[in-house]
């Protein structure tokens, strides 16, 4: 098969032929239409997280995707599978900027069939690491109101739209050309964090904080929580010592890739509750210019130097995607 991979840390993307995996008796292999580009890939390409982010040289990238015609094998143990049915689905080890997947079936569901490929790929992780933020980890009830750094970008635009759903009043810290995007999905307030900030302005303290930006950021975020209330964070780990003192709950997430919370994420795309959020689509074999737009947000990731001045600009909000087959 066709993929794109790692040869050795902060190394150049290579696309050849690969063989195609081997499934284990609970996996069954998918064909893949298109994936999505996160952070994580380059985090983990780079090496700078191999402590905790391991992954195995060659690596091929790919956290997340879509495939139609599900079924192309299925292992000896796996008892339910519609052959034929399109899905989407995250997985934890990487392996999507390939032709074919190994995966469990139960990190799949159904893809919403409104949703294009293009744009079911770019659902999985943001929607889930939303969701498990905010309900899992966040425990945010209808009636409270949530705090959400970096509410515009891919994870944040899925936990205002799912706060929102869920009944929820929705801050959002973003940049202030943001505001009119965010009020559209869901937000009740937004606070320009290039502006102000948001402990100075806001007057009452909310239930929850969640935080998609870390630093000086999450540190302040203790000063506006309630009493009994939460610091969720998918960025970096929240100190005990300040979330005892403050008498709240603090906790660093990492996505815990589920169909089941995707499933129910998917009948929300379905019935235009929520929706998905593509900015750019590019070929497989050009995942190392997608890289690049990516690293333009991550310039110490990878060795990337932002793109030259003059070059196009990607569009502000969404995932970037590859389209595999
Ligand atoms: N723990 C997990 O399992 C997990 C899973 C997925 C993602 N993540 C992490 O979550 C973070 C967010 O991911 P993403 O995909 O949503 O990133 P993204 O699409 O790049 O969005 C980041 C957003 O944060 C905004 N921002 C930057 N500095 C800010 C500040 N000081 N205050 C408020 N907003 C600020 C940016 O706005 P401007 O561009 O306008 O500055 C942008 O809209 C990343 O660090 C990612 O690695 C963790």
């Amino acid at each position: 098969m066709k993929a794109v991979r790692l040869l050795e840390y902060g190394g150049q993307l290579v696309f050849n032929d690969v063989l195609t995996p081997a499934i284990a008796r609970d996996e069954i292999l998918v064909k893949i239409k298109s994936s999505a580009v996160n952070h994580l890939d380059l985090v983990k390409a780079s090496g700078t997280a191999r402590q905790i982010l391991p992954i195995d040289l060659p690596w091929i990238p790919g956290h997340e995707f879509s495939v139609s015609g599900v079924v192309e094998q299925i292992g000896s143990d796996v008892a339910a599978y519609a052959p034929g049915d399109a899905a989407f689905a995250a997985n934890e080890t990487g392996g999507a900027y390939a032709e074919y997947l190994a995966v469990k079936p139960a990190a799949i569901a159904r893809k919403p069939s409104n949703l294009s490929f293009e744009e079911a790929a770019s659902v999985p992780v943001a929607s889930q690491t939303a969701w498990q933020g905010l309900f899992t980890h966040g425990h945010l009830e209808k009636g409270q109101t949530i705090l959400i750094h970096g509410g515009a970008g891919a994870v944040g635009a899925y936990a205002v739209q799912l706060a929102s759903h869920a009944g929820a009043t929705v801050i959002a810290t973003a940049s202030g050309d943001d505001e009119a995007y965010l009020n559209s999905i869901g937000a009740n307030r937004v606070i320009d964090y290039r502006e102000e900030q948001f402990e100075k302005v806001l007057r009452e303290k909310v239930d929850v904080v969640f935080d998609l930006v870390g630093g000086e950021t999450q540190k302040r975020s203790f000063l506006v929580l309630k009493e009994g209330g939460h610091l969720v964070s998918a960025v970096q780990p929240v100190s005990q010592e300040e979330a005892a003192m403050h008498h709240v709950s603090g906790v660093i997430m990492r996505l815990a890739p589920s169909g089941d919370v995707l499933g129910r994420i998917g009948r929300l795309l379905e019935e235009g509750t929520i929706r998905p959020d593509v900015a750019t689509v590019y070929a497989l074999q050009d995942a190392a210019q997608a890289w690049k737009d990516i690293a333009e947000k991550l310039p110490r990731v990878h060795g990337m130097s932002p793109s030259e001045p003059g070059a196009p600009r990607r569009k502000k909000h969404g995932k970037i995607v590859l389209r595999v087959a």
